[in-house]
């Protein structure tokens, strides 16, 4: 890594209107993660030592955000663009971070999500070889729309943009992705000589490829991946960006040591974390804040978020680990099954159609089919603790706040209200009364009275 300093500016005052939502736009998601918090996370990874965030629209949602990734190390400060004037005006919102110096200025836009921390690099390893402006390039299927870059000689001479091109100039292919890393100590200079006298009447960024070439400086343009030059503008492009995150998530994943079994069903989130020999059945869902250990099995159809599921353990299929569920090394969760903040510890089971939230279970303790935990009397959360090698039998509703001992057995059908000792047997329900012939009296009544009601109506 270079020891060059990094600020990185990242544009996010646009309207966003085709999103149609109040969100913000850099505020919608992909792999559960804002769009701005993958542009965040990748200027990092390049090497950025501040982040300046230009917001417009819903600045104090984006800032809210951005406060949540905050103590990361990095600096960040939120700049509010008030008029959105063209690019180069929203770099300049950011000029008291662009003033405090440094060596290397990135500009990245917040709704390029695939954005890849190495062409930033790559960047900013043009500015450590000499240049003044290093300009990502890219080659779109279809380049209608983007500037166009105008190389001469090897070297970046201007940025057209699409409707300020000859048509000679809109034949070019090779168009600017957006990102552009600009030497520090010339950056604010190169700004500040930006002018609005174009077709959009905007300050445009890519002017600065123009003066600066006028200055004799020397401007570069490099071929950057086409995904980190994918903007987001409405939920289809929102859609597709996820479906190509998600597939590169999926690979990394899989060439790590995790078995996919049908990798297209299976969503991820961006800090999904899963240890090698873990099998991932179809139809699984990782919200964020899951992390899975090594040979855990998963089953198909189950939905797991803030979740800890430890080595050896399997959950499934048609689980749901919510926030705070920690299954411990080999327990089993089962068929539909619900954990809530609640630590399964080692070899316990929970194997069939049960609720366990606010709880703890032993090690070891078998969970009976349809067990629920009532932690909520309509006004607050109460714990259940369960003790190693309890058994709880089928269909048995435990009233927390509730302590079963540990090796202690609760018989099927139980409703507890008290606690229960360790290796005690408990009994929460009545007695079952047998009356010997009285099925078949009854019966009979039944049918006379039936054939009474017949005759007589
Ligand atoms: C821009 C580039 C174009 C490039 C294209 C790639 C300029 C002048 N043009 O065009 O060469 O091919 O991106 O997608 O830079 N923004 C602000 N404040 C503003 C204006 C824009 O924050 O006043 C932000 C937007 O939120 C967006 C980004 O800057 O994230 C780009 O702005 P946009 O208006 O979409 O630029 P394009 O016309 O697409
Ligand atoms: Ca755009």
């Amino acid at each position: 890594m270079t020891d060059r300093t990094c600020l990185a500016v990242i544009l996010a005052a646009g309207e966003g209107t085709r999103m149609k939502s109040a969100l913000p736009k850099v505020l919608h998601k992909i792999g559960g993660l804002e769009m701005v918090g993958h542009v965040m996370a990748a200027a990092s990874a390049a090497g950025a030592d501040a982040l300046a965030l230009v917001v417009g629209n819903g600045a104090e949602l984006v800032r809210s955000f951005a406060e949540t990734r905050a103590g990361t190390g990095t600096r960040q400060d939120i700049f509010v663009q008030e008029e959105r004037l063209g690019t180069a005006h929203a770099v300049l919102a950011a000029r008291a971070a662009v003033s405090r110096g440094y060596d290397d200025v990135l500009v990245v836009f917040g709704d390029h999500p695939l954005l890849d921390p190495a062409v930033l690099r790559n960047a900013r390893a043009r500015l450590a070889e000499g240049a003044a402006v290093a300009v990502l390039g890219f080659r779109p299927p279809v380049p209608t729309g983007y500037g166009r870059l105008i190389e001469k000689d090897g070297r970046l001479v201007a940025i057209r943009e699409e409707k300020d091109c000859s048509e000679e100039e809109k034949k070019i292919t090779f168009c600017n992705s957006g990102v552009m890393a600009i030497a520090g100590r010339h950056a604010l200079a190169l700004l500040d000589q930006v002018k609005n006298d174009n077709a959009k009447g905007e300050f445009y960024l890519t002017d600065i490829v123009e003066i600066a070439n006028r200055q004799d400086l020397v401007v570069v343009a490099s071929e950057a991946g086409n995904e980190s030059a994918v903007g987001i503008n409405n939920r289809a492009e929102l859609a597709e960006a996820e479906a190509v995150w998600q597939q590169k998530k999926r690979r990394e994943l899989m060439l790590s040591g995790v078995t996919l079994i049908a990798p297209e069903t299976v969503f991820l989130s961006h800090d999904t974390q899963i240890g090698a020999d873990t099998v991932i059945e179809p139809n699984v869902w990782f919200g964020p804040g899951v992390r899975v250990a090594s040979g855990v099995r998963i089953h198909a159809f189950s939905h797991l978020e803030e979740a800890v599921v430890e080595t050896g353990a399997a959950v499934g299929p048609f689980a749901r680990l919510r926030p705070g569920a920690a299954v411990m090394e080999k327990a089993k969760i089962g068929n539909f099954c619900e954990i809530k903040n609640a630590r399964i510890e080692p070899d316990a089971k929970v194997p069939h159609l049960s609720y366990i939230g606010d709880a703890t279970v032993g090690a070891g303790a078998n969970i009976g089919a349809g067990t629920i935990t009532c932690n909520y009397d309509g006004f607050g959360k109460h714990h259940t603790e369960i003790g190693a090698g309890a058994f709880i039998g089928t269909n048995s509703s435990l009233v927390a706040p509730i302590t079963i001992g540990t090796g202690a057995y609760v018989a099927s059908g139980s409703v507890l209200t008290e606690n229960v000792p360790a290796d005690a047997l408990a009994f929460g329900r009545a007695r079952q009364s047998t009356y010997e012939e009285r099925g078949k009296m009854l019966r009979e009544k039944l049918a006379a009275e039936k054939a009474a009601k017949r005759s007589g109506g």
